[in-house]
């Protein structure tokens, strides 16, 4: 997820116009801005990039998720499906708006599983938010079905799938609302910063105000402004709107770079027999971030990872199963419910029923997953070489593995 790679003269320039005015903060200061305004650039870049009716940036993707929860509702005893494999701040937002997180099983789309989405319903049930993981879909068809037949909001955690689309849609203009989030390993980036994307105007006055201390905005003089309701600081600044107004505007060339490497690498990996694939409910969608593959047991990939480990051919491949951020197994801190401040003891409660369910579903595909990063700096020469370590890595393994049976 790579957009810092390619940093240029052309992020430089957008920097530098607004050091040259020096007004940092987004709003105000009309007069001394001399009509420099990155933030309000980008919002409407994203707009037609994406084809979202309206855009709030905001300082970070956890921040968009806490805001668009906001606008949308979502607080006090209101329970959030959503999955067992996606970042810790998916499950951080919900708490931060008061809600319940309320993890479910992935399938071998490495997203929501559609019925278990469905099981996990319950009256409390206010909202599933699917989490487009490594740059692809979930299966949007069957979670807006499940969404309209429930009346649930639909909220995408889009932060990783930036230039993904399913059946035409950017990912993240679906749902009710969908975030991105532009910190410094996104396909484009702002080094920090996110965004609401929503075709309701209701959703993105109240964002605009929930990320600006309650503003309405309404006026030139921000000293005059009202608040119609208590908000918050998320606002994001004028130096990292300029940094991802270059940044969109190279997007094209980072999703076609991308797409030709992911091509070329996944090209040498299919050739391997017993390593198969993520399944894709929108092949044609993938912002190719990464490829994500699976081999036959957990035993065989947990191998592949020490040989690439011991070979020192490791870096850029993950195995989520493993990973402290990624996956429910090793979220000791949400299932033992640890926060620096006291939770009401409900919430507390509800929170820690996660540590006593039963994953084993998602632990079936996670286990034999590993995802490897796709770089937009790497050459054609780098890429082969690359792919026949890894070929040469997994062919021993599993033929290892067969002798021993
Ligand atoms: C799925 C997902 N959601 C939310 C976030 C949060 O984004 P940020 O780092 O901008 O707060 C991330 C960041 O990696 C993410 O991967």
């Amino acid at each position: 997820m790579p957009g810092y790679e390619l940093w240029s003269d052309k992020e430089r320039k957008e920097v530098n116009d607004v050091l040259e005015t020096g007004i940092l903060m987004r709003y105000g200061f009309d007069g001394p801005r001399k009509g420099i305004w990155k933030a309000k650039e980008l919002e409407q870049a994203i707009c037609e990039t994406f084809g979202s009716k309206y855009a709030q940036l905001t300082s970070s993707g956890t921040s968009a998720l806490t805001t668009a929860m906001s606008a949308l509702g979502i607080g006090y005893g209101d329970e959030i499906i959503t999955p067992s494999f996606t970042f810790v701040a998916s499950f951080e937002a919900i708490l931060s708006v008061g809600a319940v997180p309320v993890l479910v099983d992935v399938d071998d789309s490495l997203t929501l599983n559609p019925q278990a989405v469905i099981k996990a319903i319950t009256p409390k049930t206010k909202a599933v938010m699917p989490v487009h993981m490594c740059g692809s879909m979930a299966d949007m068809d069957a979670l807006v079905a499940i969404c309209r037949e429930h009346k649930l909001i639909l909220l995408e955690d889009a932060c990783q799938s930036i230039g993904a689309t399913y059946k035409g849609k950017s990912l993240g203009t679906i749902g009710a609302a969908g975030t991105f989030s532009f910190d410094f390993v996104k396909t484009m980036t702002c080094a920090e910063g996110g965004v609401v994307m929503t075709n309701s105007e209701d959703v993105l006055v109240k964002s605009d105000g929930y990320s600006d201390h309650g503003h309405d905005h309404k006026g030139a003089d921000r000293g005059a402004d009202l608040h119609p309701f208590i908000g918050y600081n998320y606002r994001i600044s004028e130096l990292h709107a300029a940094v991802g107004l270059a940044q969109i505007k190279r997007l094209p060339e980072f999703l076609s770079l991308q797409k030709k490497n992911h091509a070329q690498l996944k090209n040498i990996i299919a050739q391997i027999p017993g390593v198969t694939f993520r399944r894709l409910p929108d092949p044609a969608g993938d912002s190719c971030s990464f490829i994500s593959w699976f081999l036959p047991t957990a035993e065989i990939t947990k191998a592949v990872v020490a040989e690439l480990k011991a070979q020192r051919i490791l870096a850029g491949n993950f195995y989520w199963f493993d990973n402290n951020w990624h996956y429910i197994r090793k979220w000791d801190h949400l299932k033992n419910s640890v926060t620096l401040n006291a939770l009401h003891p409900e919430l507390k409660a509800r929170v820690m029923e996660q540590a006593n369910k039963d994953f084993s579903a998602s632990d079936a595909v996670m286990s034999r997953c590993i995802s490897t990063a796709i770089s937009l700096a790497w050459t054609e020469e780098q890429i082969k070489e690359k792919g026949e370590k890894m070929a040469s890595v997994i062919k021993k393994v599993l033929s290892e593995q067969t002798a021993k049976v």
